[in-house]
């Protein structure tokens, strides 16, 4: 099946043609083009992502990368051969969704092939296919840890259009918590990868962390996280301590990340423990590129022999159009009723799985 996606639910506008075969656990994806453009200088002067510039920038940029995309792949732009159009409708910020489904629609009357919503973080658990080796398989019930800058939760995936999220965040997302961090230590944003390399700094010169930070909702009794009153954490101790040179600025990363990484790794065993039948262990967004995380998680699965632990390749690990196209491909095949006409299609910012 040759899918055209697009994405644009965030900062990244991004567009894929792509040709999918075969078993939904481990596909064939032919990646025939691939552009994506990232808004994040832009939005880093704002310190976060601003709507309507990200709206702007998508309606500027998706034209340029339809193009780019479609040379690559060796394909007419006025009849390039594929079967449907695969477009993100949520979660995300609403004028930028729109962006692409208007887009979407555009193209789909314009070539006359239907259009499949996707639902961005199925795209983010079926990231992981395609570093899948040939002999591996994504094997289910599953569960999908999934951090990223909108979204912090566990999800158990019965088959693969059957998701139930079984814990969230109640508040910041894990990534919204590192770069809201790195503003309060002044390191730009995005923050994520540069509070995390502040901390693998701080480990390689210090055996031992100078301080510890709480871990909230460790003992909760349930799945869900809460990363606010962590940041919060942060904020009383830099105000405390009344310093801001950089080997305090790498502490307080390293004891953030640490806190970050304990409650994630923490409340992921305890879903595992509750469901011995599960297989696989996803864990992706764009959080999932973070090493002590994944380092953790990777020591965390040895205590469970019969799992398997899946990350995605780390270049589709934040957004991109390549998850949104395999997710589309899983969809056409599992619910083909979902492939629509342009009528009904509409943003939804907050659409859960
Ligand atoms: O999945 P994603 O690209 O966008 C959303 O759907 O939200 O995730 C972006 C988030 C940002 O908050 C960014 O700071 C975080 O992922 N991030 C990281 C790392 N790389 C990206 N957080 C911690 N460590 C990293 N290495
Ligand atoms: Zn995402």
């Amino acid at each position: 099946m040759r899918i055209l996606s697009i994405e644009t639910s965030c900062d990244e506008t991004a567009i894929a043609l792509l040709e999918v075969s075969g078993p939904l656990g481990n596909p064939e994806v032919k990646i025939l083009g691939n552009s994506l453009h990232s808004q994040v200088k832009l939005h880093e002067e704002f310190g976060g992502v601003f709507p309507m510039l990200a709206k702007r920038e998508h309606m500027k940029n998706l034209p340029i990368l339809l193009q780019k995309t479609l040379l690559e792949a060796g394909e007419d732009e006025e009849k390039p051969r594929l079967d449907c159009i695969a477009v993100t409708t949520g979660p995300g910020l609403e004028p930028a969704l729109w962006t692409g489904i208007t887009f979407a629609k555009e193209l789909s009357e314009k070539w006359e092939k239907p259009i499949m919503p996707v639902n961005h973080m199925e795209g983010h658990i079926f990231s992981v296919l395609p570093g899948l080796k040939t002999d591996q398989e994504l094997t289910l019930p599953a569960l999908a840890l999934l951090i990223s800058g909108g979204h912090t939760e566990l999800v158990e995936i019965s088959d693969f259009h059957t998701f139930n999220v079984i814990g969230k965040t109640l508040d910041d997302a894990a990534g919204e918590a590192f770069d809201k961090v790195a503003r309060m230590i002044g390191v730009p944003y995005p923050g994520g990868p540069r509070v995390s390399a502040l901390a693998e700094k701080n480990r390689l010169e210090k055996p031992d962390p100078a301080f510890l930070l709480p871990r909230p909702m460790l003992h909760s009794q349930n799945l869900n996280f809460s990363f606010s009153g962590l940041k919060t954490a942060v904020l009383y101790k830099i105000r405390d301590e009344k310093r801001d040179d950089e080997a305090f600025k790498e502490d307080l990363a390293r004891a953030f990340e640490d806190s970050v990484t304990d409650v994630l790794v923490a409340k992921t065993r305890e879903a595992l423990d509750e469901r011995p039948e599960t297989k696989t262990l996803i864990v992706a967004g764009g959080v999932a590129a973070n090493t002590n995380i994944r380092n953790h998680l990777g020591n965390l699965i040895e205590t469970f022999p019969d799992l398997t632990l899946l990350f995605p390749p780390q270049d589709l690990t934040t957004d991109n159009a390549v998850m949104i196209g395999i997710a589309g491909y899983i969809r056409a095949i599992t619910r083909p009723e979902l492939l629509s006409g342009t009528e009904a299609l509409q943003a939804m910012g907050n659409l859960s799985l």
